[in-house]
């Protein structure tokens, strides 16, 4: 049987506090797959096509963290599309206190990796994703997709790879991670993305934050995928925020890999 871990109050917790609590194992030897997710209470992953009228301060806050805490931030080609991606901004001093004490960051402080995953390298070269760069843009795309779009990405500065002849595994995605040294990962979404982790039974971890909001309308779940593969989870903790948000993390049961 489950115990669920009682609420923590948000305002009880310094900034140290939510690092430890969000921290990826010590010793990671493969890639760790954490997702990164917002929700509204009827389980819509947006308001009007975007995440952001899902956001809460505390949602904010978590967001940030999981990105100061990443080796790299994987998101699907959709959500790249739709929500504008641009390099990751990060604490750039925690970053290099993380490396300093063996939990990833960055000797230099430097933001995580940005990685689109898009069977079609139909992004376009001129927006944020490859402008407005942090560190070196990946696009981990498919052998099928058409020669000139990935020597356009290559030559807007992507480290494009090819790690699938269609669509991409996810088994394959974290190869590819695994290969570029970047072992933490974090999964912005989307859903598409999230559905194809699930199915390959690839997700280590899930952050879920759940807005104090009621939507309706026609949005879609967190994850979507042709066939369903039921992951038991167990809860590692409740944050309880004083608008009604509550951040949750959630990890694989063992055995269950
Ligand atoms: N609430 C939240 O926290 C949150 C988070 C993220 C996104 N969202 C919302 O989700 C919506 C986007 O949904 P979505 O399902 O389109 O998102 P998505 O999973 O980001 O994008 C789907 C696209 O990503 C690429 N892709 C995904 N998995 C792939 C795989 N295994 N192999 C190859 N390519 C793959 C494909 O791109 P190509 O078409 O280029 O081949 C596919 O069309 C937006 O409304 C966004 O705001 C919400």
């Amino acid at each position: 049987m489950q115990r669920m871990p009682n609420a923590i109050q948000l305002t009880d917790l310094t900034h140290d506090d939510l690092v430890r609590l969000y921290t990826y194992p010590a010793e990671i030897s493969a890639p760790f797959v954490r997702v990164n997710f917002v929700t509204s209470i009827d389980g819509a992953v947006s308001v009007d096509g975007r995440s952001g009228g899902l956001g809460t301060p505390a949602d904010k806050t978590v967001f940030g963290l999981l990105r100061d805490l990443a080796d790299v931030v994987l998101v699907g080609a959709g959500t790249a599309r739709t929500e504008n991606y641009g390099a990751a901004r990060t604490d750039a001093g925690l970053r290099t206190r993380l490396h300093h004490h063996g939990f990833g960051g960055d000797a230099q402080g430097t933001p995580p990796r940005v990685a689109v995953v898009t069977a079609s390298a139909d992004l376009d070269p001129n927006s944020r994703l490859f402008t407005d760069t942090g560190a070196r843009p990946i696009v981990l795309t498919s052998t099928e997709a058409a020669t000139d779009r990935k020597q356009r990405l290559r030559d807007a500065g992507a480290e494009v790879i090819e790690a699938g002849e269609h669509t991409l595994g996810a088994n394959d995605i974290r190869e590819a991670l695994g290969g570029l040294g970047l072992p933490r990962v974090l999964c912005e979404g989307g859903p598409g993305l999230f559905g194809e982790f699930i199915a390959a039974g690839a997700v280590d971890e899930l952050c879920l934050t759940v807005s104090p909001l009621l939507v309706g309308g026609s949005a879609g779940r967190i994850s979507h995928s042709p066939t369903g593969f039921p992951t038991p989870m167990r809860c590692r903790h409740l944050i309880s925020a004083s608008d009604g948000t509550l951040l949750t993390r959630w990890e694989r049961l063992h055995g269950h890999e």
